[in-house]
């Protein structure tokens, strides 16, 4: 059976580095609170108006395209999941498609928050192992910067979030050996009001009024300690689902690269599941949680430096909002 192997990855992060204490002049908070609280220190915010998450995203597919060894002209085939797409509409991979002088190739935008890099793989996988595409970029993008409320209402969301992208080159693995073992994703609605923006909406009349800017809720919104517990409790929950159910046990494990929602978050998680500290990637203190983007910039961050390669059997787990969440299990 066709496996589906990472062929290459890519990341782009804008150049503006905003600290903990760039965000204290701005409300009330501080580098302790937001250190001790979730390990971030910084994370980068795009310099200026007009670049999108399909600009980050630019690079990041250049990159991957190069380290997987073909040319951008190949990419049959385009995922880009991201919860700050560039407009309602058209999809990121649309306007991502054109800047890549992508014309006729298909794009899928994929909206699954913080989990849309692994419902964005599992897609992927399905479609390259019934011979459907050769080679897809997948891709997560985020602009968070533009769309947080930097006053004190806003300060338990805004310090969290950051500004990147990333893409994989997905295509056929020649070697047995090599690539997506398995993806196992999971949505519980019950909780999309836990984490979400609350307008503008399609289902108010009229769509966009002046009081929901007045009253905030176009900005978002989160229950933070229910998503904590959430996802300290539902991504080793399903860690343990998919490495049981591929007779993979956590020694053998040579990586775990999570979704950088908090330090405390994986630091939990991975404890749960009895990995060992110097196994679990963590970059959370340079870019914040950067949602669908996160895990493929911290894995693509992890083979540039070394420390994933080639034949490591890595394991990464999500969570976000939805809720959504998933972990998939992945031999580079
Ligand atoms: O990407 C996926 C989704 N997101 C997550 O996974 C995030 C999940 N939640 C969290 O990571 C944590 O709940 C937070 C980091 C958001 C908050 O940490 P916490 O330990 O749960 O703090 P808390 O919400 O219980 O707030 C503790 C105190 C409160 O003050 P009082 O009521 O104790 O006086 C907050 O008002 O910290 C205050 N606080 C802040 N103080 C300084 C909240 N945000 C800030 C802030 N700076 N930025």
């Amino acid at each position: 059976m066709t496996r589906t192997a990472i062929l290459g990855l890519g990341h782009y992060v804008p150049s503006k580095v905003v600290t903990n204490d760039d965000l204290a002049k701005l409300f009330d908070t501080s580098d302790e609170w937001i250190q001790q609280r979730t390990g971030i220190k910084e994370r980068r915010y795009i310099e200026d108006s007009g670049t999108g998450p399909s600009d980050l995203a630019v690079p990041a597919v250049k990159m991957a395209c190069e380290n997987a060894g073909i040319d951008v002209s190949e990419v049959d085939a385009i995922i880009f999941a991201t919860l700050s797409p560039d407009h309602d509409f058209p999809g990121s991979g649309c306007f991502l498609g054109d800047k890549l002088g992508l014309a006729g190739v298909p794009a899928l935008d994929v909206r699954n928050q913080c989990s849309g890099f692994l419902y964005g793989l599992q897609v992927a996988d399905a479609w390259i192992r019934c011979r459907m595409y050769k080679r897809v970029a997948l891709v997560g993008g985020e602009v968070h910067s533009t769309g947080l409320d930097f006053s004190d209402e806003g300060r338990d969301v805004t310090v969290l979030f950051g500004d990147g992208a990333a893409c994989a080159i997905l295509g056929p693995s020649d070697d047995d050996d090599r690539g997506v073992i398995d993806v196992e994703v999971h949505a519980d609605g019950s909780g999309a009001k836990e984490l979400w923006i609350e307008g503008p909406t399609s289902a108010n009349v009229p769509r966009i009024t002046h009081e929901m800017i007045d009253d905030k809720t176009v900005f978002p919104a989160m229950n933070g300690r229910h998503v904590f517990r959430w996802a300290t409790t539902k991504m080793p929950e399903v860690s343990q689902s998919v490495l049981e159910r591929n007779g993979v046990s956590v020694e053998d494990l040579d990586l775990v690269v999570p979704h950088q929602a908090n330090k405390r978050i994986n630091e939990l998680v991975t404890k749960k599941l009895g990995v060992a500290p110097e196994k679990v990637v963590h970059n959370i203190q340079k870019y914040g949680n950067t949602t669908a983007a996160s895990i493929p910039l911290a894995l693509s961050e992890a083979v540039q430096e070394g420390r994933a390669k080639k034949g490591d059997l890595i394991l990464m787990p999500a969570f976000g909002s939805g809720f959504t969440w998933g972990a998939a299990l992945v031999r580079l």
